[in-house]
C-alpha cells in the first residue's frame, strides 16, 4: 500500500479547500454540493465507509495530528490528502470537529427506482422524511438488516447531506436509493415486481407486524413523516397496514425507531 503524500495547506481561503468551506451553512452547502456534485463524509467511520463505497473520493482533509492514525485509509485510494492545523480546520468548516478527518466524495448519477428494486428482497419506501438524522439512521438500519434499497417519495431530504452521512455512519453510501415521483408510482413498481407492501402505522386497527403472514419472498416497508405519518394513498394502496404494538398511552414511535423494529422483524423471518 502506498503511503499517503500529505499536501500541507496554510491559508483558509486556498481554493483546494473549497469543497469543505462553511459546512454548517445548510443553504449554502445544499447549493454547493448539488452544483459541484459532491458529498462530505465526516469522522473516521464515514470516511472509511466512503473509501469502500462506489462513490469516488475527490480529496481528504485531515488535522495534522490525525494523519498517522488515518494513514491506512488515506492510502487506500488515490486522492489528494490536504493537511491543516486544527485551528485552520475549524475556521474553515465552522465547527469543532473533534475527530479531525473529513473526505469529499463525488455523487453518482441518480439511479432509477427500477434499478434500485431489481433483485432485492427487502426495500424501504420513505414518505416525507425531511429530517437528515432520521434519514441517516434509517439507512444505517437498512444496511444492518440487509434491506437492499430505499425509495424516496416526495418530501424526503437529501440522504447524502453531511448530517445524514454522519448519522448513518457512512452506511448510506452502501445502500442504493432512488427518488420516486409519487408513492403511487412506487407501489405500482413494487406490486408489478411481486412485492408485498406494508404500510407501517401506529393505528391500533392495523394488524401487529409480528403476527402478519407475509405473502411471497419480496417485501417493502413504507414509513411516514414524524408529524402526519403516511399519506392516505400509502395506507390504502399497500398490500396491508402493519403496526408495532405499544403500551397504552404512547401514540407513536419515532420513525427511525419504528423502522428499526420493522426491519428486524423482516430479517428475523429470513
Ligand atoms: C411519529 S410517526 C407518525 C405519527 C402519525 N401521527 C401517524 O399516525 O402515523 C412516524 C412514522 O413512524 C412509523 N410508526 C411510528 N410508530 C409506529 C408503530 N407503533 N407501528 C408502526 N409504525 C409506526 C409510521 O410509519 C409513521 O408514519
Amino acid at each position: 500500500m502506498a503511503r499517503p503524500r500529505p499536501i500541507r495547506i496554510t491559508e483558509v481561503d486556498d481554493q483546494r479547500l473549497g469543497d469543505y468551506a462553511a459546512l454548517t451553512d445548510a443553504a449554502l452547502r445544499k447549493r454547493y454540493e448539488h452544483q459541484h456534485g459532491v458529498l462530505i463524509a465526516e469522522g473516521p467511520n464515514p470516511v472509511r465507509a466512503l473509501v469502500t463505497s462506489p462513490y469516488p473520493v475527490r480529496s481528504f482533509l485531515v488535522a495534522e495530528e490525525r494523519v498517522e492514525a488515518m494513514a491506512p485509509v488515506l492510502a487506500s485510494v488515490r486522492a489528494p490528502v490536504y493537511v491543516v492545523t486544527r485551528a485552520l480546520l475549524e475556521e474553515l468548516v465552522r465547527f469543532r470537529l473533534h475527530q479531525g478527518v473529513l473526505a469529499c466524495g463525488v455523487r453518482l448519477p441518480a439511479a432509477s427506482p427500477a434499478q434500485v428494486v431489481a433483485g432485492r428482497r427487502r426495500v424501504l419506501v420513505l414518505e416525507g422524511l425531511n429530517d437528515h438524522e432520521n434519514l441517516g439512521t434509517l439507512f444505517r438500519t437498512a444496511r444492518a438488516f440487509r434491506v437492499g434499497g430505499v425509495l424516496l417519495a416526495p418530501g424526503c431530504a437529501d440522504p447524502l447531506y453531511r448530517r445524514s452521512v454522519r448519522v448513518s455512519m457512512g452506511h448510506v453510501l452502501h445502500v442504493p436509493f432512488a427518488r420516486v415521483e409519487t408513492t403511487a408510482a412506487a407501489l405500482e413498481l413494487l406490486h408489478g415486481a411481486g412485492f408485498a407492501t406494508l404500510a407501517l402505522t401506529p393505528d391500533t386497527a392495523a394488524p401487529p407486524i409480528d403476527r402478519l403472514a407475509l405473502e411471497g419472498d419480496r417485501t417493502a416497508l413504507l414509513l411516514g413523516a414524524e408529524g402526519p405519518g403516511l399519506s392516505a394513498g400509502a395506507l390504502t394502496g399497500t398490500t396491508s397496514t402493519a403496526r408495532i404494538a405499544m403500551a397504552d398511552g404512547v401514540d407513536s414511535l419515532n420513525v427511525a425507531a419504528a423502522g428499526a423494529i420493522a426491519c428486524y422483524e423482516l430479517a428475523r423471518r429470513g
